[in-house]
């Protein structure tokens, strides 16, 4: 068949599926509202837990950075794309979690690809929760590497796996933060395994750093296991942080190793230095403004105890993540549609983001909501139409 018409047939067959993705272009900044169409709408599906993504700081930080030194780095770090404004946020990232050193990535996706192909070789093995992010997974295909994943949070089955194998190199990898679900890998017991089993581990907290731990330096604080030794952390920086970009951090042998070698840091520009500079703001407002997590934390434990009263299916989340499944696609694109009707913009999640007959409202929760606002999603959830429609799973 030619391209054209296989394109075309294949366009049909997701829309049939209900899975065709349709992009929708907000008007505004994005915050705890949003403006589509013309019209408002309460924003629960951003990442932006924080509200720094449009705090002005960030943005002033960010111009007065573009006023000096322009708009792009102009080349990649090794050539002459590497400025002051990157290191001092390299820096700081890497006292901030306690970790010798740190390397700045233009994506979390381009990060995650950096490991496997930085520190194993041909035959080496890749051990992965079964729910992990896309980009880690795609860290491990897109290498030589042999790719095993175990069941979701079960360390004992991480452990057979990495026993049972005979690889030169071992290296497993975790979402602090599971980014579909909201729950938490095992981090003392996959430490435990890693140590006893001498692999590298790579904790990929994205969804932890800026929220999570004492002073938000992530999952990894909040567990008391340190940064370093065999534990990399890779942080990103377009979530709690509000800017955009990512960061990973261990001891200087590994980050070193990652400047020499890693592909996807080595061949493409560097973050323009007006976004180092936004998040170094950023970074700042975390550390001295905790009452933005205590904010937080106080909103999920609100929306945690009226959504527990629905009896719809939500899993076991502590996090600003907080997913309630419906089973198949159309279903969840219909609970999206009676939310919008309310005022209300939660994208639906479908498969292939998340498993077959998990498609899911992926609500997330932000220091910026007003107790009002999730008082208002609740009501929306409770409505006797969204009852109907999350029976379909239970
Ligand atoms: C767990 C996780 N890792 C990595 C990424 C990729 O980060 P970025 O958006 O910076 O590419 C995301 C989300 O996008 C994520 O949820």
């Amino acid at each position: 068949m030619p391209w054209r018409e296989q394109l075309i047939q294949q366009h049909q067959n997701r829309v049939a599926a209900k899975v065709w993705r349709k992009r929708q272009a907000s008007q505004a900044a994005v915050g705890r509202e949003l403006r589509i169409n013309g019209k408002t709408y309460l924003n629960f599906c951003s990442n932006d837990y924080l509200g720094l993504a449009n705090h002005p700081a960030l943005a002033d930080a960010a111009i007065e950075t573009i006023r000096e030194r322009g708009t792009g780095a102009a080349a990649s770090h090794l050539i002459c794309g590497h400025q002051d404004i990157h290191q001092a946020l390299e820096n700081e990232l890497a006292a901030f979690v306690g970790a010798e050193k740190a390397v700045t990535f233009s994506t979390g996706y381009m990060a995650n690809l950096a490991v496997p192909q930085t520190f194993l070789e041909k035959g080496d093995l890749v051990v992965q929760d079964r729910l992990n992010h896309a980009s880690l997974i795609d860290a491990g295909r897109f290498c030589e590497v042999n790719l095993k994943r175990y069941r979701h949070l079960d360390f004992a089955h991480a452990r057979t796996i990495l026993v049972k194998s005979n690889a030169n190199k071992k290296l497993l990898t975790t979402d602090g933060v599971f980014s579909m679900d909201g729950d938490q890998a095992p981090l003392h017991e996959l430490t435990e395994v890693c140590r006893h089993t001498k692999s590298l581990l790579l904790i990929d907290d994205a969804h932890g750093f800026g929220v999570l731990g004492k002073t938000g330096a992530g999952s990894l604080e909040q567990h008391g296991i340190g940064v370093g030794g065999g534990v990399l952390m890779l942080g990103t920086l377009g979530k709690a942080a509000g800017s955009f970009g990512a960061f990973i951090a261990g001891d200087a042998v590994y980050i070193d190793s990652l400047i020499q070698h890693a592909r996807s840091y080595i061949y493409t520009t560097a973050l323009p230095p007006s976004i180092a500079s936004a998040t170094r703001a950023a970074i700042k407002i975390i550390q001295t403004e905790p009452d933005r997590r205590e904010k937080l934390n106080a909103n999920i434990t609100y929306f945690r105890q009226a959504v527990d009263e629905l009896h719809l299916k939500t899993l076991d989340s502590k996090t600003a993540i907080q997913p309630i499944l419906l089973g198949d696609s159309e279903t969840a694109l219909q609970a999206t549609e009676l939310l919008r009707q309310q005022g209300l913009w939660i994208t639906a999640i479908r498969p292939p983001t998340v498993p077959e007959g998990t498609a899911r409202l992926r609500i997330t929760i932000s220091c910026e909501h007003h107790q009002n606002d999730i008082d208002q999603l609740i009501t929306a959830l409770r409505s006797d139409a969204m009852r109907k429609l999350s029976e379909t799973i239970q």
